[in-house]
This record gives structure tokens, sequence and C-alpha cells, in this order.
């Protein structure tokens, strides 16, 4: 075998495209996706008695049936410890690497997402850990790539003192050298200001060749440029259903990808709250985060950001009115509401929608039952038919 040797500087010349013919490049005008399964309290801060709680039977059944309903992803959110306080939302979760492989042998068709907080993985442990996934699954994993905002569990690692800048950095070596395990046949020595890995190494290789598809979730202007340079799709959060502003987000995101001769999906975060009655649903959120909410870990949650520094206020203003994962999107309504708003949002150019509910149980069925259809008969997405699913 052959080995070279390169630094960051040469990113460029070894980047390929991903295998595009998995779940998340079929036909849906809009794609779907379940999201924070793997966690307590998934769509944001409560001490409902009702709110999610985690258990591995149930997550089976909620992906199978978001498998048979033809969602293209299963996405968990990368969590060490809880924002405590009364209820200590999302203090429990799953594990994202071993979540993925236990999921991916149970499903047929849905992606099956890893979320990974880069630094606290060797790019080497997860180049094989998702080849061995993509194998379980039969070509359906999909990495998410996240920089980690939460200063509490990153020290856990050692690694919580990284700005921003220098986070980035050092995930673009992180890609570097996992693109390459996943690729090259040859080994490589890599000589990074960060990672350095001495005659790479990765078989067998993934079965989506050249290689499976990468996401990246962030919110900052440098976030932003790292997913059109490294990712295939870039997981934002948008603050409402504007369609003007989420038209100029997504313009800038895809101008900044063809600056790098690349095409990316765009995809966003969504709380979903559905209830069939006029103003029910508006009603449950204030219950969720109000009349039963945790404002000890709410509060938590916006002090307990990178170096003691908290979100910007734009962002801490809609997670204080949401209550949700990372200050992303919420629709609240009727199902027809809620079709509507996902038909404007693909209008606007939103490729997918990563959904997450205070009650899945409850939430994912009757979206299944009252919002698909309606998506399917605006066009957004194709008719499936449950039964015929395996
Ligand atoms: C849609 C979305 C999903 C995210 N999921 C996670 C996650 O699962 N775990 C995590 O620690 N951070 C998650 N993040 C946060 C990012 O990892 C990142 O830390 C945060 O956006 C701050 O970095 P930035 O300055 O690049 O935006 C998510 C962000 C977005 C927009």
């Amino acid at each position: 075998m052959n080995s070279e040797t390169s630094g960051a500087t040469t990113i460029a010349k070894h980047f390929v495209e991903c295998d595009r013919s998995g779940p998340l490049f079929g036909p849906n005008r809009i794609k779907l996706g379940v999201f924070g399964l793997n966690l307590t309290s998934a769509a944001g801060i409560t001490a409902a008695q009702d709110r999610h709680e985690i258990d591995w039977k149930q997550n089976v059944r909620l992906v199978q049936l978001a498998d048979r309903a033809g969602f293209e992803a299963a996405v968990p959110v990368a969590r060490w410890r809880g924002f405590e306080g009364a209820s200590n939302p999302w203090g429990e979760s799953f594990e994202t690497y071993t979540w993925a492989a236990g999921l991916a042998s149970v499903t047929s068709r849905i992606g099956i997402f890893c979320t990974s907080h880069v630094l606290t993985v060797s790019p080497v442990m997860a180049a094989k850990a998702m080849a061995t996934i993509d194998h379980i699954s039969g070509g359906r994993a999909v990495l998410n790539v996240v920089a980690g905002w939460f200063q509490k569990e990153l020290d856990m690692f050692g690694v919580g003192s990284l700005d921003s800048a220098q986070r980035y950095a050092y995930m673009a070596e992180w890609m570097d050298v996992l693109l390459r395990l996943w690729t090259q046949d040859e080994t490589f020595d890599f000589d990074g200001e960060h990672i350095t890995v001495k005659d790479g190494y990765q078989q067998p290789k993934a079965i989506q060749r050249p290689r499976p598809p990468v996401m990246n979730a962030a919110m900052s202007p440098v976030g932003h440029a790292f997913a059109a340079r490294w990712a295939d799709v870039a997981f934002v959060s948008i603050n409402s259903v504007n369609v003007d502003e989420v038209k100029t987000k997504v313009a800038e995101m895809r101008k900044i990808a063809a600056d790098h001769g690349r095409d990316i999906q765009i995809w966003a975060a969504s709380l979903v709250l559905c209830e069939e009655v006029e103003g029910a649903a508006q009603e449950e959120v204030l219950r969720y985060t109000e009349r039963e909410g945790d404002p000890e870990a709410s509060a938590n949650r916006i002090a307990w950001g990178l170096a003691g520094k908290a979100p910007p206020k734009a962002r801490t203003d809609t997670m204080k009115a949401k209550g949700n994962v990372d200050g992303g999107l919420a629709l609240i309504g009727t199902p027809r509401e809620i079709a509507d708003s996902i038909c404007l949002l693909s209008d606007a150019g939103i490729d997918g929608l990563c959904l997450s509910w205070f009650n899945f149980e409850k939430g994912l069925p009757l979206f299944i039952d009252k919002v698909l259809p309606l998506l399917e008969d605006a066009g957004v997405r194709q008719k499936i038919e449950m039964s015929k699913v395996a």
C-alpha cells in the first residue's frame, strides 16, 4: 500500500461527493425526520408528566413507525448531561453511535443518523463505526457532525476550552481525515495542527460509495461556512415561517456552497405541536412550557453556553418562547395549519425538516394520520401505503 503525507492545507484535493442513492436523495420535495427520540424531554424543557421519556423498545417502535410512513431520517441529539432544575431535561439520553447501530438492524428504508460531537471522538473511530452502521443498515447511514456548545458536557471530555474558530479548525481536519479513511484504499499520514494520524487505514469501506452522506448542524456564519464546505446537508435553525427570511438564508447558504462548486441540501429543526381543535395546540404549548415548565432548567439552559457565554438574544428569546431544542422553529396549530406552514417552507427552499414532539407517542402518530396526507395532497410528498411497507 502507498502512503502519503499532508496537512490541512491540501483539504480540497481529496474531497469527493457522497453517494446520492440513499434515502436523503429520494423524490419527496420536503424530506422528513424524527429528531431527538433518544433523549428525555426531547422537544424542549418541561416538567410535564407526559413529556417524552426514553425507553429502547419505545425508540424502536417509533422509528419503525416513521420508517413505515416514509420518513427519510431518524436523527438523535448528541447530549451527555441535562440541565438540572426540578426535571433535569435531556438528563437521560442514549449514546448516538450505538443508538444508530441498534436501529439500523430493525428498520428498512429510513436514513439512520448518528449525531457526533466531533471533539469527543477520534475520526478513526468515527469512520469505522459509521462504515459498520452502513453495513448493518444496508447503506442507510448518515453522520451528523456537531461542534457542541454545552460547556459542562464538553468539559467532561477536557475539550471545553476551544473557542468557535478553534473548534471549526479542528473540525475541518477531522473531516479531512474521516473522508480519507472512508474513500482511500491506500494508507496515509496526516499531520495537522490539531490531529495527527500515522499510516491511516480503514476497511471495510461503507456500502454507500464513494462515501456516506454527512450533515452538519450549526447556527453561526462560521458553522454555515463549514457546512457548505464539508457537509451534504446543512441542518439549520430558523426562527419562524417567514418566507422572505427563510429564502434569504437558504440563498446565502446555497451561494457559499456554490462557491465551493457544491450543491447541498438545507434542512431545519422544528418542534411540532398539533391538535385538531383550533387553539388547543397553543394552549398545550403554554401548559408544557409555562404552567408545567421548569424555570430553573430553562435558566440553566440559557446560562450554560460555551465559555459561560449566553447565546445571542434572538436565540434566547426563541428558547424562552418555545422551550425547544437548540432554538429552532415551532409548528403549532391544527393539521391544516401545520401542513400549510410546511408547504411554505418547502416553497422557500427548505429541503427537509427534522421534527420533535414534547410527547412523541401522541404526536408522531397524529402527524402521520392527519398532516402527512395533506402534504401528499399538496404534492410535496409522494403517497405511501403504510401496510405495504415491510
Ligand atoms: C438543528 C440543530 C441541531 C443541533 N443538534 C445538536 C446536538 O445534537 N448536540 C449538540 O451539542 N449541539 C447541537 N447543535 C448545536 C451545534 O452543535 C453548535 O454547537 C451550535 O449551533 C453552536 O455552534 P455554531 O456557533 O457553529 O452555531 C445543533 C444545532 C442546530 C442548528
